[in-house]
């Protein structure tokens, strides 16, 4: 006898639905997608024990005929593509022509549909994946699925299920994340209880983010857009200084459609920096149009990750576009114009080193700012057009060494700097131990070490950039990320922002104006200028009219 069997389809159905439906979330996700592509107007969804016990969804799109109704419940039946290069043109939410049987298949669904020059509706039951009955029915153009008893067939994934309110949140975050780009479109989601969001039908985008992210968070938002041939980009992002211990606000779409994309989130993770111990994570929303032979979107069924055709092309956009905004919002503060000539920033020599903060140009005057004073030698106060502007000076020196250490990293050519006299420093025989390991390492940082006696080890060159740093401490630091087992570009990461931390100007080291203005210089021509390596801004403001309301002026 065989060993080998055909399943029955009863149970390759229920195996493929678990691919496509895992929880009453994926349910509304689908049943939402094929509204859209019905061309709907108004899409509307009621959710039951948190869409364990029932989910409906209405739309008023184009329906479908008697026949349509029956075809659309079996496996791979679709209308929206035909042959295989049509997979790559796809134009659609859906293409798979699978969502509509996997639901029928592990639950009772029950679908209301009629097209717009039809007299009546139709009305069909499925139940377990079988076709129970199909009947005319009076009902309004468009279509409603109804699903009851979700899993009620599949006792395991039944029993996965959360509580009702998870469910429910979960639900909402997709209905939240779909809803976004389609603002043409008129979405609500209601329980049982209570009516839980409605997003009218506006054509402006930040009344839309209003709605869904509260009107406070919207207004602090900044747009930007940028193209790259046939990519376009646009972005709505917030600065560092607004942040959420959940990365659930960082939004990536890609032709509309709401995407995981690793290099994406760790592209905008980069930027906003790690903040260390209590993690952070930033609004950003980023919308990418590209032709849909540039994106493979059939990787998972579930059709949320994507793979780029040139990923490092898209990454490099997103990078551009969150930078980019970031900076002008920086320069609008001090109210520079765009574009300051390259030369003022010669970035391949680091005139500012550590405490040392000789300077070879003198920085440009400007008139729309200047120092108004020091406090604690920490912060550096500024008068703007618009007000008080505080600096953090560690914050400020530390983003412009870090960008310069991670542009040398990625040149592999790290200035070296030969010391006078090499300085001998003595270790513990564990961390004499980890430094031999990671010798080879630890010299490619151009940090030149050498074995001495047992314990000890002489020091030969430093990277130019840290000539003044306290060797042992810095040594010590890099023994404990090598140590982390992290990945290699994490570890990049934290190197420089180590090395950056150590080389920079502390609170409490007193600096002269010029070397001030050296700094906001710099900073105004870094890639990131708002906040430093680990998220911390650094820079507040402090308007006229903030004053104002603070002296009761108003
Ligand atoms: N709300 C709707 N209005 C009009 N037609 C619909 C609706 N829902 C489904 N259909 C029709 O039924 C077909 C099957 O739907 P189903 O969601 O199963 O597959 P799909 O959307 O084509 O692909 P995917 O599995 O990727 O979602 C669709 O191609 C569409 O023609
Ligand atoms: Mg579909």
């Amino acid at each position: 006898m065989n060993r080998i069997r055909i399943l029955p389809e009863e149970i390759s159905s229920k195996i493929a639905a678990g691919e496509v439906i895992e929880r009453p979330s994926s349910v509304v996700r689908e049943l939402i997608d094929n509204g859209i592509d019905a061309d709907a107007r108004r899409i509307r969804v009621r959710i039951e024990a948190g869409g364990r016990r029932y989910i409906r969804v209405t739309d008023d799109g184009t329906g479908m005929t008697r026949d349509d109704l029956l075809l659309c419940i079996e496996r791979h039946a679709t209308s929206k593509i035909s042959t295989v290069s049509d997979l790559y043109s796809i134009h659609t939410m859906g293409f798979r022509g699978e969502a509509l049987a996997s639901i029928g298949a592990v639950s009772r669904m029950e679908i209301i549909t009629r097209t717009e020059d039809q007299d009546t509706g139709h009305r069909l039951w499925m139940q377990g994946g079988k076709l129970k009955s199909i009947e005319p029915s009076g009902c309004v153009k468009g279509t409603t699925v109804i699903v009851r008893d979700l899993f009620y067939n599949v006792p395991v994934r039944r029993r996965f299920l959360k509580s009702k309110n998870t469910e429910e949140t979960h639900v909402m975050e997709t209905f939240l994340r779909i809803c976004v780009p389609f603002a043409h479109i008129h979405f609500s989601l209601e329980t049982e209880r209570r009516l839980l969001l409605n997003v009218p039908s506006i054509q402006d985008p930040f009344q839309r983010f209003s709605t869904i992210f509260g009107k406070e968070i919207a207004s602090l938002m900044l747009k930007n857009e940028i193209e790259d041939g046939d990519i376009k980009a646009i972005a709505y992002l917030g600065l560092p200084d607004i942040t959420r211990s959940r990365a659930d606000r960082i939004l990536i779409y890609v032709n509309r459609r709401n995407v995981r994309e690793r290099g994406i989130l760790r592209t905008i993770l980069d930027i906003y920096g790690k903040r260390i111990g209590s993690r952070r994570y930033p609004y950003v929303i980023v919308f990418l149009e590209m032709p849909p032979s540039s994106v493979d979107i059939n990787i998972h069924p579930t059709k949320q990750e994507v793979r780029f055709k040139e990923p490092y092309r898209v990454y490099r956009l997103v990078e551009n576009i969150l930078n980019d905004a970031l900076r002008r919002e920086f320069r609008k503060v001090f109210q520079v114009e765009e574009e300051i000539p390259k030369a003022v920033s010669d970035t391949k020599t680091p005139y500012i080193q550590s405490r040392d903060l000789s300077f070879s140009k003198i920085p440009s005057p400007s008139s729309s700012y200047r120092i108004i004073g020091r406090l604690k030698e920490m912060y550096i106060l500024w008068e703007t057009p618009d007000g008080l502007v505080i600096m953090d000076q560690h914050a400020a020196h530390e983003r412009i060494l870090y960008e310069r250490i991670k542009e040398g990293v990625k040149d592999r050519i790290p200035d070296k700097q030969n010391l006078l006299i090499p300085t001998i420093l003595e270790f513990s025989s564990k961390e004499a131990l980890l430094i031999k390991r990671y010798m080879e390492r630890i010299r490619a940082l151009s940090i030149d070490i050498e074995p001495f006696g047992p314990n000890t080890f002489q020091l030969l060159a430093v990277p130019a950039i840290l000539s003044k740093v306290e060797p042992r401490s810095l040594i010590m630091d890099l023994l404990s990320i090598l140590e982390s087992g992290k990945q290699e570009e994490d570890i990049m990461e934290e190197i420089a922002q180590k090395m950056a931390c150590h080389a920079a100007i502390k609170a409490g080291d007193s600096i002269g104006d010029m070397e001030i203005l050296r700094l906001l210089e710099d900073l105004l021509n870094s890639r990131t200028p708002t906040h430093c390596p680990h998220g911390r801004p650094i820079i507040k403001k402090i308007t006229f009219s903030d004053l104002d309301r603070m002296f009761n002026r108003v």
